[in-house]
């Protein structure tokens, strides 16, 4: 069975979105928010804005969030909270610093994900799975080394809550010092890791805090912390299949054509959109 490497040893410095490949497909952007340490009053969200075409994931491991969104879904995102928001044909959304964390400031870490949709389902009904930490299934190694809390997709033979439209594996592990796992990934789907912490091995090949692999193709990676490690590990791995059509893509819409673009924009100034 062929085993995943990383192709990028160095791999893209992100904490900021990476640039859209056919590599990252089916995801668009990998932002990193934060860690922000916020001065009392200070925190900044962001305020009422459109998407239509992909959906955004927000992870939130530190600070405290609010939002609200045109279908009249609103509440908070406190630490450990996943919210998947299938904008389909159209949201408008804000995504803002809880009120309570914006008067105290603090800490604000946390992860957007963009993920693309077929031309098939970009004008599917929004939809939004907003699941509390505590839903989340968190499953642990026998040798207690190792924790992966499954967002999407599968590991440790435990599977996510969250629906996705197209099959899409998220995960944030946990590996202490000597912990190891080999996370199956369906060969023929893109595969990535982001290191945000410590110095995680992959096969043969270190990934570093910050640091993007672009895995293989294969069906299998095995993951490690060397004995020796003076910390602990956290890690995203990302997997999805390829969508090989044409992206239009302009601020918060992300279509197949210019044309589709237009009547976004068209849509949204006429208040059609959502
Ligand atoms: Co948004």
């Amino acid at each position: 069975m062929p085993t995943r490497t990383v192709l990028e040893g160095g791999g893209f410095p992100v904490r900021r979105p990476i640039p859209m490949s056919a590599l990252t497909s089916p995801f668009l952007l990998l932002d990193e928010m934060g860690p922000v340490d916020w001065p009392p009053n200070g925190a900044i969200g962001a305020p009422n804005h459109p998407h239509r075409g992909f959906e955004t994931v927000t992870y939130l491991l530190q600070g405290r969030m609010n939002h609200a969104d045109s279908a009249g879904n609103s509440g908070d995102l406190n630490p450990g909270d996943v919210q998947w928001m299938t904008a389909g044909k159209g949201v408008i959304h804000s995504e803002l610093p809880h009120p309570d964390f914006y008067q105290t400031g603090g800490i604000m870490h946390g992860f957007q994900i963009w993920v693309n949709l077929p031309a098939a389902d970009k004008m599917m009904q929004p939809r939004y799975q907003d699941i509390p930490a505590k839903d989340i299934p968190v499953v642990t190694s026998q040798d207690g080394l190792v924790e992966v809390r499954v967002i999407a997709g599968r590991s440790l033979g435990q599977s996510a809550i969250i629906d996705t439209v197209i099959p899409i594996t998220y995960l944030h592990m946990t590996l202490k010092p000597g912990g190891k796992i080999v996370q199956s990934i369906d060969k023929g789907l893109n595969g990535m890791i982001y290191c945000f912490s410590g110095c995680l091995n992959i096969e043969q090949k270190t990934l570093n805090d910050g640091q993007l692999g672009i895995l293989s193709d294969g069906d299998e990676v095995c993951l490690s912390v060397s004995e020796s490690a003076d910390e602990e590990v956290n890690l995203l791995v990302l997997a999805g299949p390829q969508i090989d059509e044409p992206i239009a893509r302009y601020g918060p819409f992300v279509m197949n054509t210019e044309q589709e673009i237009m009547q976004a924009i068209e849509d949204y100034n006429s208040g059609t959109l959502a």
